[in-house]
């Protein structure tokens, strides 16, 4: 009896837990403008890499609804990666202002270059080799070799966490729970479709477990659910207690020449915001006596108050005082003037636009609305 041989010739099967859920994803994937749905990787169709890996690096800075359009402006523009590699580094950050992060941009671009360049245009399939891609992390160098490749590797972000964390009635806080919560989807990933399973737990804890009013009585998972189980899912995944994000202040000068011009200049590539445009901003600081006011102007120019602007960012909020003023000469300084007209191609990113609208108003008619 070749017992042996029989277990090592057998398909894997999936566990009834992955096949619940997966029996879920194939009724209620939500369709998105990568994905090829699950009747087509049922049948062993991969999605496009390029898609998944824009997807993927656009999804680690906003949510997926705000992801699909970004995402079909950048594959109509640059369908695959030689294209994006071709493109000029001002047109590809222009295209992703509004994102946030515009290291992400450039890395996005540095990394269609390198798979271009050095990969013949195709993305390795291995997770090591996608790690060490500019811009690709621990969970995106997971999620596209499960979902672009098939490799059977845990893809946890949030929402996962969540779905584990309840599912477990994890008791220890987050971050200190990952480890744990990553062996368990190693234990439960589907070894037959681990892209599809990878995207029906995100799709799980995006609209059935969510943070908020969980749907359990919908929920494919829920009779193993020791969250559902003892009544009180919403209390997982545990908070630790948060740290207060800091206030940092500084000052931004709009100013406009004679020909209605506005004064823009390039930030430093490296710190926050790195090589976007600006109108000219002071340091921003921790401290409320620093260079924070008028002094930090420039160049010398009538300037007037037009009011305050603030922003947060991942750990701190900043609040900008802005300065208007007019110009008769063409200021000092590396920059450019910029027709008014022309600001909202100007790639500025949201900060800078909400300056320029305190300044100016009706610049930018979607800022004033988004900030009412
Ligand atoms: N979040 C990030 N990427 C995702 C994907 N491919 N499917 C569902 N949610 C996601």
């Amino acid at each position: 009896m070749a017992t042996a041989e029989t277990t090592a010739s057998k398909p894997a099967e999936s566990e009834p837990l992955a096949a619940d859920l997966l029996a879920w994803y194939d009724e209620h994937a939500r369709t998105m403008p990568w994905r090829i749905g699950p009747a087509h990787t049922k049948a062993g169709h991969r999605p496009d890499p390029y898609h998944i890996w824009l997807c993927e690096v656009m999804a680690q800075q906003t949510q997926l609804g705000t992801v699909v359009d970004y995402f079909e402006k950048f594959t109509a523009r640059w369908p695959d990666f030689n294209s994006l590699a071709a493109a000029g580094t001002d047109e590809v950050l222009a295209a992703w202002a509004g994102l946030g992060y515009y290291s992400r941009a450039r890395n996005l671009k540095r990394c269609a270059q390198i798979v271009a360049c050095e990969h013949d245009g195709r993305l390795p399939h291995d997770v090591d080799a996608l790690r060490a891609l500019p811009g690709i992390g621990e969970y995106t160098a997971a999620a596209i070799a499960a979902i672009a490749f098939d490799a059977p590797v845990a893809v946890v972000d949030g929402n996962v966490e969540r779905v584990i964390a309840r599912l477990h009635a994890i008791d220890e806080p987050l971050p200190g729970a990952r480890a744990r919560i990553r062996s368990y989807v190693t234990d439960m990933l589907d070894p037959v479709r681990p892209g599809d399973f990878a995207q029906a737990m995100m799709d799980l804890g995006a609209t059935v477990c969510r943070p908020k009013a969980p749907m359990c009585l919908i929920c494919p998972i829920r009779a193993d659910c020791a969250g559902f189980a003892r009544g009180d899912p919403e209390t997982f995944p545990i908070k630790a207690a948060k740290k207060p994000k800091p206030t940092r202040r500084g000052a931004a000068f709009v100013a406009v020449n004679a020909r209605g011009e506005v004064f823009l200049r390039r930030r430093p590539e490296k710190g926050m915001l790195g090589g976007m445009m600006e109108p000219p901003t002071s340091d921003w600081s921790a401290r409320a006596d620093g260079e924070t006011g008028i002094a930090a102007a420039p160049f010398d120019a009538a300037w007037r108050a037009a009011g305050e602007v603030r922003h947060t960012f991942t750990h701190f909020h900043l609040e900008l005082s802005v300065h208007a003023g007019r110009v008769s000469g063409d200021g000092a300084g590396d920059g450019r003037w910029v027709a008014r007209a022309n600001l909202p191609a100007a790639g500025l990113p949201t900060l800078m636009k909400k300056v320029v609208e305190a300044a100016l108003p009706g610049t930018f008619p979607d800022q004033a609305k988004a900030s009412k």
